[in-house]
């Protein structure tokens, strides 16, 4: 019986237009939209959240998105606010996914101000962090982990780190097939817990959602999820159709 209650979030990427995330939301409805027993958000493209909110009307399912900018509005071209998120009822958001941090530069630095401005407006972070396959190999997975902690949770109050959901992501397991070992993940699983009761206390620590990311899929996932420490699932690829999706709740239903 696990104390915390699983999520399992989808990570849709840069797929679907916003026909074919309704058409996918329909289906996840139909399946598991009434139950509560897990937590359960789709994370469509911004071009998709008005219609995909508008599916997912009387379900349990929440919604989120992919990323945020941290000002509030202003001159800042292609880019979307906390606020302008809320007026489509997303009330989750992922902030300093690996593929932001590499492929747009995002810093813990300024994944920290995203953190800070999502919590002011009510929005739950997931924030991702996670080493590289070369800062595993160097055996400094653990001390990357660490500084994305610090960066990314700056600032931030004890009460305000309920609300925060982390994402583990071993950035060599993401889109490639190959996952974490149990033992690997549950490993950072239980330093990421460690680090967040000295940092906050160990009742926050307790109360805070740590999901797994990279190449989860219903196979792995029973195992993943019986860890003590793996509180959950952000899910690339098998978030992209309903079915593997679904299994994947039920995964996390049957662990609980
Ligand atoms: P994946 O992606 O499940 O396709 O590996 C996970 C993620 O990037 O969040």
């Amino acid at each position: 019986m696990k104390s915390r209650k699983f999520l399992i979030a989808g990570n849709w990427k840069m797929n679907k237009t916003a026909a074919d995330g309704v058409s996918l939301v329909k289906d996840i409805v139909a399946a598991v939209g009434p139950q509560t027993e897990v937590d359960v958000v789709v994370c469509p493209p911004f071009t998709a959240l008005e219609s995909v909110s508008k599916a997912l009307e009387g379900s349990a399912i929440k919604l989120g998105a992919q990323n945020m900018h941290p000002k509030a509005s202003g001159a800042y071209t292609g880019e979307v606010s906390a606020e302008m998120l809320r007026g489509h009822f997303t009330t989750h958001v992922i902030l300093g996914h690996s593929e932001r941090r590499q492929y747009f530069g995002e810093t813990d630095a300024f994944i920290n101000e995203k953190v800070v401005t999502a919590l002011k407006n009510l929005l739950k972070p997931i924030l991702c962090i996670g080493e590289t396959l070369a800062e595993r190999e160097a055996g400094r997975t653990l001390e990357v982990v660490k500084t994305q902690l610090e960066g990314g949770l700056a600032g931030v109050s004890a009460t305000d780190a309920t609300s925060v959901v982390l994402a583990y992501e071993p950035v060599w397991a993401i889109g490639t097939g190959k996952v974490a070992t149990t033992e690997q993940a549950q490993e950072v699983h239980a330093f990421i817990r460690g680090w967040l009761a000295t940092r906050f206390d160990k009742t926050v620590a307790g109360k805070m959602r740590i999901l797994y990311g990279g190449s989860m899929k219903p196979s792995n996932a029973p195992e993943l999820l019986r860890q003590e420490d793996i509180d959950g699932g952000l899910i690339g690829g098998a978030s992209l159709e309903a079915q593997s999706f679904i299994d994947l709740v039920q995964a996390a239903k049957a662990a609980s």
